[in-house]
C-alpha cells in the first residue's frame, strides 16, 4: 500500500540502509507478524464479533511500549504502525523472541492502514511524540492535521480514546487549534492540566524518557469520539497551561 500523493510525515524509512541479517529478518518475521494483506489479515485481527480490543499506536519507535502493553495484555489485539524500517526490524525480533501472538506490525503510513480499518474498530490509539517538524515550512508535514483527527475519531469506539504526548509546545497548541475544528471529537484531558498524564496512559516511551531527561515539558492530551447522539457531557478545550 503505497500513496505518493501523502506529504510523509516521517523524516526517513532506514537508517544507513539495512544488514543483510536486518534485510532477512524484515523479509521473514514479516510474513509471520506483519499485515501483509489487510483485505484478509484486519478481519482476523479485529475479529469483530468475538468482540476483541484492538489497540493501535502510531510511530512505535522502538517498541518498547506496545510490548509491554501486548505482554500485560494477553486478552487485547495490538496493531503498530510505523514506516521506519530499523525500528520494524527490532520489534519484530523482540516479537518473534517473546513468542507474542497479539501483535501485528504495519511497516508503512498509518494513513494508508486507516483507511482499511472498518469503523469503530479500535479500543485506543497511541500517537506519542509524533514528530514536531519545527521549522514553519515543514508544518505541513505534522501528522495530526484536523482531517487525520476526524479519520481517528471515526476509527474508535465509543468508549476508545486517542493518546496525544508531545514536548513541542507549538505543535501541541496547533493540535488543540485542529480539535476545535472536528466535530467528532471531544477533549477529555486533565482538569489539572496539560503537563499531567491522564489515568488512560500507558508506560513511558523512549521520546518521552528523552524530553523529561534534558528538562523539557511534555504536554498529554486525552480525545474521546462522538458517535450519534453521544457528547453530551463534552468537556471544553483547556486554556494552555504551561506549568
Ligand atoms: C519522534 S518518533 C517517536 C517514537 C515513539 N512513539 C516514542 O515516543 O519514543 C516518531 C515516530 O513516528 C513515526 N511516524 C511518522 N509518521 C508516521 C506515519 N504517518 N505513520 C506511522 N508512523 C509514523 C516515525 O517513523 C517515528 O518512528
Amino acid at each position: 500500500m503505497e500513496n505518493q500523493y501523502i506529504i510523509p510525515s516521517y523524516g526517513r524509512k532506514r537508517h544507513r540502509g539495512l544488514s543483510d541479517a536486518q534485510k532477512n529478518d524484515i523479509h521473514t518475521l514479516y510474513k509471520l507478524y506483519g499485515i501483509n494483506d489487510p483485505e484478509k489479515d484486519i478481519p482476523e485481527i479485529c475479529a469483530e464479533k468475538l468482540g476483541r480490543k484492538v489497540v493501535l499506536e502510531i510511530g512505535f519507535g522502538n517498541g518498547e511500549l506496545l510490548l509491554q502493553q501486548a505482554n500485560l495484555h494477553p486478552d487485547m489485539q495490538f496493531i503498530g504502525c510505523d514506516p521506519f524500517e530499523n525500528g520494524v526490524v527490532t520489534m519484530l525480533r523482540d516479537i518473534h523472541g517473546r513468542n507474542l501472538q497479539n501483535v501485528h506490525i504495519f511497516k508503512g503510513d498509518a494513513r494508508l492502514l486507516l483507511e482499511k480499518l472498518p469503523e469503530q474498530s479500535l479500543r485506543d490509539v497511541y500517537v506519542l511524540f509524533p514528530d514536531p517538524w519545527k521549522k514553519r515550512r515543514h508544518h505541513k508535514r505534522r501528522l495530526l492535521s484536523s482531517k487525520f483527527i476526524n479519520k481517528l475519531m471515526q476509527k474508535l469506539s465509543a468508549a476508545g480514546n486517542l493518546m496525544v504526548a508531545t514536548d513541542h509546545e507549538g505543535y501541541m497548541l496547533e493540535i488543540l487549534a485542529n480539535l476545535r475544528t472536528v466535530p467528532n471529537a471531544r477533549y477529555c484531558g486533565n482538569k489539572e492540566g496539560l503537563t499531567v498524564k491522564p489515568h488512560c496512559y500507558p508506560g513511558e516511551t523512549k521520546y518521552e524518557r528523552k524530553a523529561l531527561d534534558s528538562g523539557r515539558k511534555c504536554y498529554y492530551l486525552q480525545i474521546r469520539p462522538i458517535h450519534g447522539q453521544q457528547g453530551t457531557d463534552t468537556n471544553p478545550l483547556p486554556t494552555p497551561q504551561y506549568g
